[in-house]
């Protein structure tokens, strides 16, 4: 199939170069001349696992190009997929503007267009923006009527940073929400090599689809954090208790890790968003949603608490382990990390910090921290080590002298959860 994708964020490069490598013939766009003249050299303009080659491949096979025209892109494109960024606003409500820019792009350019050809939303959007906003937007700048002279789909997508790529060919279930037969017909033959199940449902519910999965992911994160909090007061090991809770499959363990909460650019900005749409335009009282926040933000800087309780933070050298949201990024976005460093230095803490990629991201936000070249530099020489973010090398450092609570590291204790 032809197909445009609107967007090279990671969630639009990854779509791009997956589709692509299934056989599909896909057109990037977007306004970063620099990003386009990178992807059309084979190079990716961000850090995915895998992405490069197989975005290479795809170039010089002529399966995937990049150009920073709309109407040329979707000249003859059957699909086109948005995938452009819906970043918070100050109130915590969605921005939608790059996506009522990008449909209001599609829609000049269907203007153009003979053949028919379906838009499809893959940003993620509060329940009821496609039909409500993207549609009549749509139909204005074309002239042309949805569902008749043009399809529209909702096709949420479930990547997480890092391994994008691999949750692209591999994914649990494709969501198809769509406004008609014919449309949802089209984008399922985008996905016929792909051995997974495919819901087809409406516009509407695969938009809520997509906030329900990532409210309830970052639930079962606070919740475990909650039940960690008592762990750790009685003594117990919250991995134990997760692993033996995890084994209930109605319940099962993923999402069950004990931390420093949950961060990053979309479980923080969806719940946000979340919340703030089914108060001001559904009327309802998302409780159980406020607390998920409440909790996670408490649970960023805990484990200072749970530091202080053993040695007083003035005059100290506290090494912290771990700066990006999660491991395997160098992306420090909502990294609880960031709160930690500010509150061990207010409390007159000398910070020196390791991480294996996020280190230069860091210094942008942290430039008057101490960053040390590996795990063990960080550790020599200070009063207590605190690991934030789970990298699996942060094991190989874990000599008796540095590790769980309780133990002695060089002069201090090691806390980690
Ligand atoms: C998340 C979802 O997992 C994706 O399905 C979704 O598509 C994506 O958001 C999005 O909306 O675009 P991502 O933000 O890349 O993906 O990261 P996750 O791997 O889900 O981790 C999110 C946060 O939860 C991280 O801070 C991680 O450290 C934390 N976490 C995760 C825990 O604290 N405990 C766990 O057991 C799992």
């Amino acid at each position: 199939m032809k197909i445009s994708i609107i967007g090279t964020g990671y969630v639009g490069l990854v779509s791009a170069t997956a589709l692509a490598s299934k056989g599909h013939k896909v057109t990037c766009v977007d306004i970063d001349e620099d990003k386009v003249k990178k992807i059309n050299q084979g190079t990716s303009p961000i850090h995915e696992e895998g992405l490069e080659e197989l975005l290479s491949k795809a170039i010089q096979e002529k399966k995937l190009k990049a150009t920073t025209n709309t109407t040329e892109a979707i000249k003859d494109s059957e699909l086109v997929f948005i995938t452009v960024g819906t970043p918070s606003k100050e109130n915590g409500r969605v921005d939608l503007s790059y996506v009522e820019k990008a449909t209001r792009d599609i829609g000049k350019a269907l203007k153009e267009k003979k053949e028919y050809c379906v838009v499809t939303c893959k940003s993620t959007v509060p329940p009821t923006t496609t039909q409500e906003k993207l549609i009549p937007i749509l139909e204005e700048e074309s002239g042309r009527k949805a569902g008749e002279e043009f399809g529209v789909c909702m096709n949420p997508e479930f990547l997480r940073e890092g391994i994008a790529l691999k949750d692209f060919l591999n994914p649990d279930r494709i969501v198809i929400g769509e406004l008609d037969e014919k449309s949802g017909n089209i984008l399922e033959k985008t996905y016929r090599e792909f051995d997974s199940p495919i819901l087809r449902t409406s516009i509407k519910a695969a938009e809520m689809v997509k906030y329900a999965s990532n409210s309830l992911l970052a639930t079962k994160i606070s919740f475990i954090n909650e039940i960690g909090n008592m762990c750790k007061e009685l003594g117990i090991d919250v991995y134990e208790v997760a692993d033996t809770v995890g084994k209930d499959h109605r319940i099962n363990r993923d999402f069950l890790n004990a931390g420093c909460g949950f961060g990053g650019s979309c479980f923080p900005k969806d719940l946000r968003a979340f919340i703030s749409e089914a108060k001001k335009e559904w009327k309802q009282e998302p409780k159980l949603l406020e607390s998920v926040i409440e909790v996670n933000l408490d649970q960023k800087t805990k484990l200072v608490g749970l530091l202080e309780e053993k040695i007083n933070l003035e005059g100290t050298k506290v090494s912290v382990l771990g700066l990006a949201f999660k491991p395997g990024t160098d992306d420090i976005r909502n990294s609880p990390a960031i709160p930690i460093i500010k509150k061990l230095k207010s409390k007159g803490a000398e910070v020196v910090a390791y991480d294996p990629e996020a280190m230069e991201n860091m210094k942008k936000i942290h430039p008057d921290i101490e960053y040390a070249d590996s795990p063990k530099k960080a550790v020599q020489d200070t009063d207590a080590c605190l690991i934030v973010t789970d990298w699996p090398e942060f094991q190989e450092v874990n000599t008796p002298k540095l590790t769980l609570e309780g133990r002695r590291m060089n002069k201090g204790e090691g806390i980690c959860w």
